[in-house]
C-alpha cells in the first residue's frame, strides 16, 4: 500500500462545533437533568471484600421521613432482577443477595426526596456480615485451599474463569527449540482505572401513564443498554428509550451496565417517579470497570544477530469477582492475540487463564482496547529486553524486524489480518523527528557526567512501535450478547438541501458532531453548517453497538459514507430526470451531478433535493426524497500503527522521572479532522505517562481498596506532560470507504511501553514493573524492584 498525501480535499482541520457549548459550561450532562417530581438514589456498599450476608434490616431507613423506598438484593430477586447477564456469559450481581464479593459492592439502594436524605438513610440500614477469607492475589486464586468466590454457581469448586489460547503451540515450541537465543521476562500490567472526569449516572423513569421507560444515562453504547434493560426487566425494547446526553469522558468506563442504573429504574417502578442516581468519585474508582491486571510471562526467540523468530507468553488475568464487562464472547481474553505486535514472526503462541478474585469486576475497559494495550506493552518490552540481552540498539533491532509494506495484507501467526501500513517509514520519521543519534550521544554524556560527579540526572530514550486493531468488528469474528457488531447511519436530506445524520455511535468528547458532519459534507458537498448530527437517543438513531475500542470511525463512519453514497446514487436518478439525460451520462463533481464533459449542464444537490420533494415525475427507485440508510458490517478490523520515542531524565538519587520529550508518529489512515485526531493522541499520550509512572489500583490483604480517591489514584497533569511532538504517515485502510482507521485509543496503547523503556534505559535496569514511581525507580536501582500488583504503600 503506497502512502498518499494527508488530508484529501473536503476533510481537514475544523474547530469542534460541540466546544461552543462545552467550553462555556453549557453542556447538558446527566446530573444537569431535572424532571418534575424527581427522586434521588444512593447506594449502600459493602465495607468487606468477602463476607456472607446474614441479615439486612431496612426498617429504620424506611421510616426516615424523606425516604420513599429501600431496595435490597432480596427485593430484586423477587422481581427476577438480582443479576445482570454479561457479554462474557457470566452474571454480575445488581444488589448482593447471598454474600458480598468485593469492597464497594452494591448491597442496598435508597430512594429519597433529596440526595442528602438518601445518603443519610444509608447509615440507618443495618447489615450483619460474616467475614470470609479474602482472595486478592491472582497467583493464589487457583490454589486448592483458596476460598471459592463464586460459590453461588452450581458445581463451581474453584476460581477459574476461562482458559484461552491463540497460535500454534507446537510450531512455536519448535521455533524456540531451534533459536540461537531466547530472552525471558515476567511483567505485570497492574490494575488501573479509566477515571473519566464525569462519574457514571442515570435518571430513570417508568411513566405509570403509558408504561414507557425513559432512561437518561452515561452510556457509550445506548442501544446495547436498551437491550440489557429489556432483557433484565422483561419490558419490550420498543417501550424503552435510552438517551445519553453529553458525556464527560468514558474511556471504556461507560460501556458497562452498572447496578445503580438498574436500581434507579426499579426505584422508579416502585415509586412512580423519576429517580436520579449519580455516583461520587470514590464509588467510581472502587466499583466501576477497572482495566488491565495482567500477569505475563513472556519469551522472545531470535537469531544471534537479532532476527526475531517467535514470541510466546502465558498470562494470568485477574477479573475480579465477576467476569463482567464487554468481552467479545468468542475472544474471552479480548484482543490479546495481537501480541505479535508489528513484527515478522515465524510463530507465536499465548495461553491466558482468567481467575476470580475479591476485587471489583471489569478487566477490559480503559480506552477499551480489549487487551491490545497489554499485548502491545508485552511485545515492546520483550523487544527491549532482547536488545538489552544481545547488546543491540533497540531502534535498529525494531527496524530490522518490522513488517515491510510489501507484506500487507499480513496474516499474523495468531490469525489476524493486518490491513495496511508502512512501518519502516513510520519508525524512520519518528527517529528523525527525535534526532535519535544525537539523543544517544547526549545520553552517553549524561551518564559520564553523572559517574564523574555523582550528581545530576540520567537521560533515557525509549521506543515503542505498536499496531492497533480497531473497529470491532466483523461478525465472523465476534458478537456481543449475540448481537453481531454492525452499526447504522440514517441520512435525511431536507427539501432545502441541508441534512440530518443519525448514528448509533455516541461521543464522550471525541468530537463526533464535528467529524461526522464533515464526512457528509465531504461525500455530498452539502455545506458543513447545514448538517446536523443526532446521536445518543435510541428513539432517534438506528441500532448499533456504540462507541468503544475506537470503532466509531471504522464502523459508524463507514456507515455514514455508505449512506451518503446511496443519497448520491438517488440524486443521480433525479438529476437525470431533471436534465432529461440518461443517468449514465452524468458525472459527480463535489456537490453536483453534471453531464459528462459539459460543466454548464448540471444541477446541485440542493436543486436535486428540492426537485425530489416537488411534483417532478420521479424515476423508478426514487420514492420522493433522497433519504438513505446504511447498516455497516465491517469486513475486517482496521489496523492503525505508530512509532513513539520518549526522552526522560531520571534523578537516580530520589527516583523522580521527568518526561522531557515525546515524539509520536501515528498512522490512522486518512484523517477526517487532523486537529481532533491530534487531540485524541494528546490525551492518549498523557494516559500512557499516567500508567507508566503513577496510576495504580492495589488492595491490602483484607481486600481494602487503596486508591479510592484522587489523593491516592494519581493522574498526570499538564505539569507531567511535555509539549508533544506529533508526526504522521498515511496508509489508508483498503476496506474502509474513505481509508480511515480508528485512532481514539492508539496513543494509550502505544505510549506506556515507550515511557517504561525510556526510564529503564536511563537507569540501565533490564526490567521493573509499572508504575515507575520514585519508590519503584529507587528500588529498581537497588536491584529489588517492587511487585506492583500488591499493596506497596
Ligand atoms: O470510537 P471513538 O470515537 O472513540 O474513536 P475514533 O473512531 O478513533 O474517533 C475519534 C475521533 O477522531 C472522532 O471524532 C473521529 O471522527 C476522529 N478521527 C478522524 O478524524 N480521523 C481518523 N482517521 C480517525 C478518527
Amino acid at each position: 500500500m503506497t502512502a498518499v498525501a494527508p488530508n484529501p480535499a473536503g476533510l481537514g482541520r475544523m474547530p469542534r462545533r460541540e466546544d461552543a457549548r462545552l467550553v462555556r459550561g453549557r453542556g447538558r450532562f446527566v446530573d444537569d437533568i431535572v424532571l418534575p417530581g424527581m427522586l434521588h438514589g444512593a447506594v449502600l456498599r459493602s465495607p468487606h471484600a468477602h463476607a456472607r450476608i446474614v441479615s439486612v434490616d431496612t426498617s429504620a431507613a424506611e421510616s426516615h421521613p424523606k425516604v420513599r423506598a429501600v431496595l435490597t438484593g432480596a427485593d430484586l430477586e423477587a422481581r427476577g432482577m438480582a443479576w445482570i447477564p454479561t457479554p462474557s456469559h457470566d452474571v454480575a450481581a445488581v444488589l448482593a443477595t447471598d454474600k458480598v464479593r468485593y469492597q464497594g459492592q452494591e448491597v442496598a439502594f435508597v430512594v429519597a426526596e433529596d440526595r442528602y436524605a438518601a445518603r443519610d438513610a444509608l447509615a440507618l440500614i443495618e447489615v450483619e456480615y460474616e467475614d470470609l477469607p479474602v482472595v486478592t492475589d491472582a497467583r493464589t486464586a487457583l490454589d486448592p485451599d483458596t476460598p471459592v468466590i463464586r460459590d453461588e454457581m452450581p458445581g463451581r469448586t474453584d476460581n477459574h474463569v476461562f482458559d484461552w489460547e491463540s497460535g500454534d503451540e507446537a510450531a512455536t515450541d519448535a521455533v524456540f527449540a531451534a533459536a540461537d537465543h531466547v530472552s525471558r521476562c515476567e511483567l505485570i500490567y497492574p490494575r488501573v482505572h479509566p477515571a473519566p472526569l464525569e462519574t457514571c449516572g442515570v435518571v430513570a423513569h417508568l411513566d405509570p401513564l403509558d408504561g414507557r421507560v425513559t432512561v437518561h444515562c452515561t452510556a457509550q453504547a445506548p442501544h446495547t443498554h436498551r437491550v440489557l434493560y429489556s432483557r433484565i426487566t422483561g419490558i419490550a425494547e420498543s417501550r424503552i428509550r435510552v438517551i445519553a446526553p453529553d458525556i464527560g469522558g468514558g474511556f471504556g468506563n461507560k460501556v458497562a451496565m452498572y447496578p445503580g442504573y438498574l436500581c434507579a429504574l426499579v426505584g422508579s417502578m416502585v415509586t412512580g417517579a423519576p429517580v436520579k442516581w449519580v455516583e461520587d468519585r470514590s464509588e467510581n474508582l472502587m466499583a466501576t470497570s477497572f482495566a488491565r491486571d495482567f500477569h505475563m510471562a513472556g519469551e522472545i526467540a531470535s537469531t544471534r544477530d537479532g532476527r526475531i523468530r517467535g514470541v510466546r507468553v502465558t498470562v494470568l488475568a485477574d477479573h475480579g469477582a465477576f467476569n463482567a464487562t464487554s468481552q467479545p464472547s468468542r475472544f474471552p481474553a479480548g484482543f490479546f492475540g495481537v501480541f505479535t505486535g508489528s513484527y515478522d514472526l515465524e510463530a507465536a503462541h499465548c495461553r491466558v487463564t482468567g481467575v476470580y478474585t475479591n476485587k471489583a469486576p471489569g478487566g477490559v475497559a480503559y480506552a477499551c482496547s480489549f487487551r491490545i494495550t497489554e499485548a502491545s506493552y508485552l511485545v515492546e518490552r520483550l523487544v527491549d529486553v532482547l536488545a538489552h540481552d544481545l547488546g543491540l540498539d533497540p531502534a535498529a533491532l525494531r527496524m530490522a524486524n518490522l513488517l515491510r509494506p510489501d507484506q500487507f495484507p499480513h496474516a499474523t501467526p495468531t490469525g489476524w489480518e493486518y490491513d495496511s501500513g508502512d512501518y519502516p517509514a513510520t519508525l524512520r520519521l519518528a527517529l528523525d523527528m527525535a534526532g535519535y543519534e544525537q539523543l544517544r550521544r547526549e545520553q552517553v554524556e549524561s551518564r559520564a557526567a553523572y559517574e564523574r560527579t555523582g550528581q545530576g540526572t540520567l537521560t533515557g530514550v525509549g521506543i515503542s512501535f505498536f499496531t492497533e486493531a480497531v473497529g470491532a468488528g466483523p461478525r465472523r469474528m465476534m458478537d456481543i450478547m449475540g448481537l453481531g457488531m454492525a452499526d447504522g447511519a440514517d441520512l435525511r436530506v431536507h427539501p432545502s438541501g441541508g441534512a440530518q445524520l443519525a448514528v448509533s455511535c455516541m461521543s464522550q468528547g471525541q468530537g463526533h458532531e464535528t467529524t461526522f458532519a464533515q464526512i457528509v459534507a465531504h461525500e455530498l458537498g452539502i455545506p458543513y453548517d447545514e448538517i446536523v448530527v443526532v446521536q445518543g437517543d435510541t428513539d432517534r438513531t438506528p441500532f448499533g453497538m456504540g462507541t468503544y475500542g475506537s470503532r466509531s470511525t471504522p464502523v459508524s463512519g463507514a456507515a455514514t459514507v455508505m449512506a451518503a453514497r446511496k443519497v448520491r446514487d438517488r440524486a443521480r436518478l433525479v438529476a437525470a430526470a431533471m436534465l432529461e439525460v440518461a443517468a449514465d451520462d452524468l458525472e459527480w463533481v463535489p456537490g453536483r451531478w453534471q453531464v459528462r464533459g459539459v460543466p454548464t449542464s448540471g444541477v446541485s444537490l440542493r436543486e436535486i433535493a428540492a426537485a425530489a420533494h416537488s411534483d417532478l415525475d420521479l424515476p423508478d427507485g426514487v420514492e420522493g426524497h433522497l433519504d438513505a440508510s446504511c447498516v455497516y458490517n465491517p469486513p475486517n478490523l482496521t489496523y492503525p500503527c505508530g512509532a513513539y520515542v520518549c526522552v526522560v531524565d531520571v534523578d537516580p538519587a530520589i527516583g523522580t522521572v521527568d518526561v522531557r520529550r515525546f515524539v509520536a508518529v501515528d498512522d490512522c489512515g486518512v484523517r477526517i479532522n487532523p486537529t481532533i485526531v491530534e487531540g485524541q493522541i494528546h490525551g492518549g499520550l498523557a494516559d500512557g505517562i499516567g500508567m507508566a509512572l503513577m496510576e495504580l489500583v492495589t488492595f491490602d490483604d483484607a481486600g481494602n481498596h487503596l486508591a479510592a480517591s484522587f489523593m491516592d489514584y494519581l493522574l498526570p497533569t499538564s505539569m507531567e506532560c511535555p509539549s508533544w511532538e506529533l508526526g504522521e504517515t498515511v496508509t489508508p485502510s483498503p476496506h474502509h470507504p474513505i481509508g480511515a482507521k480508528g485512532v481514539g485509543e492508539s496513543a494509550t496503547v502505544g505510549s506506556p511501553a515507550a515511557v517504561v523503556n525510556a526510564v529503564l534505559n536511563a537507569i540501565g535496569v533490564r526490567h521493573a514493573d509499572m508504575p515507575l514511581t520514585p519508590a519503584q525507580v529507587w528500588c529498581a536501582l537497588q536491584g529489588t524492584p517492587l511487585r506492583t500488583d500488591r499493596a506497596i504503600q
